[in-house]
């Protein structure tokens, strides 16, 4: 048995010292398996066992003709912008701009206080569970970012929630749906709803969680590390900070690390709010 969560290599070597691997047919995967672990254990973190439920498309065959408009997103992203942030997420249920609508539930548009708030928080993407929910950082990532909010000082109803790309990217793995990322052209093609989203809330600052974020928000280009702790700005110009995406909480395997990292995250949305409330 191997779990890629609980890799401990000395406690493997001290049960089965490295000079008897070679008796073992087996162990000439060992190497592969530990390279793999982190890799693996982030896909089993996004990928909670669900079956698909219908599209929730179908729920659009009784929409009203008014606002049929909202369904020819491919169209409306490039016509004008919509006027309100309920306009804009009846439009987005119908973005076909990218691919990745065929094989989601919905869209994921983003919640919270719409109306000038301190901080707007962008993610990823929706994972299994915003897809069936249709709602943002509800899952596993979301109970993180729930705990770090709240030791941060930070009321989750008072700050906007979303996601730099709307759609949930997986590929069926039996029964499951792994997480993939968004490449770059996903992330592009839903830039604009995102930047629709944070014009309409007018947040005091954007908080970009993880380098998905940054790379749709922002035109920083290198490493996440490099911009961590500091304001930079939007392509338009808005006050951001950029921090880890709370995922790599769940992906790390040292209990130590993972606490280190989570006060690491928790000081850089303190820090954001402290600057947001400056503005
Ligand atoms: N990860 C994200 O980036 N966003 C979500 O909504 C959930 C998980």
């Amino acid at each position: 048995m191997f779990n890629p969560a609980r890799l401990k290599v000395q406690a493997m070597k001290r049960e089965m010292p490295k000079h008897y691997w070679k008796n073992l047919p087996e162990a000439q995967d060992i190497n592969t398996l530990i390279r793999a672990a982190s890799t693996r254990t982030e896909d089993m973190v996004e990928a909670e066992p669900t079956n698909p439920r219908k599209r929730a498309g179908a729920a659009h065959a009784k929409i009203a003709p008014k606002d049929l408009l909202g369904r020819l997103a491919p169209v409306a992203q490039h016509a004008e912008a919509p006027p309100s942030i309920d306009d804009l997420n009846r439009a987005l249920q119908a973005c076909r701009v990218c691919p990745l609508w065929k094989d989601a539930t919905q869209a994921v548009p983003g919640e919270g206080a719409s109306h000038q708030p301190l901080l707007a928080l962008v993610g990823e993407q929706p994972g299994d569970q915003e897809d069936l929910a249709g709602h943002p950082f509800v899952g596993p990532a979301g109970k993180v970012l729930d705990r770090a909010l709240e030791a941060a000082g930070i009321d989750r109803t008072e700050v906007f929630v979303t996601n730099a790309v709307k759609h949930f990217k997986h590929e069926p793995r039996g029964k499951r749906r792994l997480h993939k990322r968004p490449n770059a052209s996903e992330i592009e093609a839903c830039r604009w709803w995102v930047k629709h989203e944070l014009d309409l809330v007018q947040p005091k600052l954007v908080v970009a969680l993880g380098a998905t974020a940054v790379q749709a928000l922002s035109h920083h280009k290198g490493a996440l590390g490099a911009v961590r702790g500091a304001t930079i700005a939007t392509r338009e110009g808005a006050p951001l900070r950029a921090t880890i995406h709370p995922s790599y909480l769940l992906r790390l395997p040292d209990e130590d690390a993972k606490e280190a990292e989570f006060e690491r995250f928790v000081a850089d949305l303190k820090a954001a709010k402290a600057e947001a409330a400056k503005l």
